[in-house]
């Protein structure tokens, strides 16, 4: 073999070994999360976010159901169908899966807005160390190398832009059954939405440990209303 057909094989193998790795953020679950983000967990155990598998339980939200045709009576915390959009990382590395319900990744949690933690919660560990120790902050973009999501956006569409003839571009089935066309409210308006502290949790002040871009964009006017809360751990 000659050795430029050895160089590209190896550069193929080790392009190979760093996308694996890359691939390779998967979800955890909240329980970690929660442990060191105590005021966040708390109030987001409050939104329907935390309740969503509620809803798919017999006899639940029956006024819903049948203005969408669902039926009422039927027991659809298993269908395929819709546990996808009421958990965490249906279909990803280390999601939620019928098979094996794991209950930190049961209704919608951090990770289905923030990203697969895998990767970054321990980033955050070291980080908020480093500025304990020395007030030494981190930057963002290392945050989302490691799969951390700072838009939010696309995440949002995924399961409330979801349907036929929806404006969003990535729909395919299973699609939600509440539509605008079944009621108006269901219209999903991500600027507003997205500032509905009740439905993500509420916002509390942070130290700074991270800075820079990306930063979401409603970052700064979030922290300048946010209440003082229990501050993040730096073990977990
Ligand atoms: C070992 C503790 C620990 C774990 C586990 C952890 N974090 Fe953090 N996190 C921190 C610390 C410390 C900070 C910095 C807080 C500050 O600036 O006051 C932070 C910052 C953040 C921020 C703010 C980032 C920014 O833009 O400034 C978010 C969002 C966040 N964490 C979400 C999560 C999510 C979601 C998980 C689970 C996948 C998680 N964290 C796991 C300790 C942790
Ligand atoms: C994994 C799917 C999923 C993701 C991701 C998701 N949601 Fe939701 N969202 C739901 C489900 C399911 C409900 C309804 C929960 C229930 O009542 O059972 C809901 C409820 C809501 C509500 C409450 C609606 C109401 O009628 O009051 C708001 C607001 C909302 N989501 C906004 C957002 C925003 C903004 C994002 C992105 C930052 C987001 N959601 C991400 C699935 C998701
Ligand atoms: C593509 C994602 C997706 C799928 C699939 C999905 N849902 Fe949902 N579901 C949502 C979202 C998003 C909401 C929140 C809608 C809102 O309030 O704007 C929701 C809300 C609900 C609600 C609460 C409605 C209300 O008005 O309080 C029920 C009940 C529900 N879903 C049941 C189901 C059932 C049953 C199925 C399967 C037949 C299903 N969902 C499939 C995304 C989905
Ligand atoms: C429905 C989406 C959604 C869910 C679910 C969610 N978050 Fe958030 N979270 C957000 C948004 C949006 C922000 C604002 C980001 C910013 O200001 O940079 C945020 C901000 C944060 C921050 C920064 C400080 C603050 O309070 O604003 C932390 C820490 C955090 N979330 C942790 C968590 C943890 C822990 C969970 C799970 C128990 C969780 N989040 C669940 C959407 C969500």
């Amino acid at each position: 073999m000659s050795h430029r057909i050895t160089l590209v094989l190896a550069a193929a193998a080790l392009f190979a070994v760093f996308a694996g790795s890359a691939s390779a953020q998967s979800f955890e679950g909240r329980k970690k999360c929660s442990s060191c983000h105590k005021s966040q967990a708390e109030s987001w155990g409050d939104t329907a976010h935390a309740k969503a598998m509620d809803s798919l339980k017999p006899n639940t939200k029956a006024e819903a159901k049948k203005k969408a045709k669902l039926d009422p009576k039927k027991d659809y915390t298993k269908d395929k169908d819709c546990v996808g959009c009421h958990v965490d990382g249906w279909g990803k590395e280390g999601g939620y899966t019928v098979e094996d319900p794991n209950k930190f990744l049961t209704g919608v949690g951090c990770e289905s807005c923030h990203g697969p933690g895998s990767k970054y919660r321990g980033i955050h560990r070291k980080a908020g160390a480093a500025f304990e120790k020395s007030k030494k902050t981190s930057s963002r973009q290392v945050l989302a190398d490691a799969g951390q999501d700072f838009s939010f956006e696309e995440s949002c569409n995924a399961c409330h832009l979801n349907y036929k003839g929806s404006p969003w571009k990535g729909a395919k089935e299973p699609y939600t059954p509440f539509t605008p066309e079944v009621d108006k409210k269901y219209t999903f308006n991500f600027d507003k939405y997205v500032k509905d502290a009740k439905a993500m949790h509420e916002h509390y002040k942070l130290d700074g440990v991270f800075t820079g871009e990306p930063k979401f964009k409603y970052h700064d006017e979030f922290q300048a209303n946010a209440k003082v809360g229990k501050k993040a751990e730096v073990e977990d």
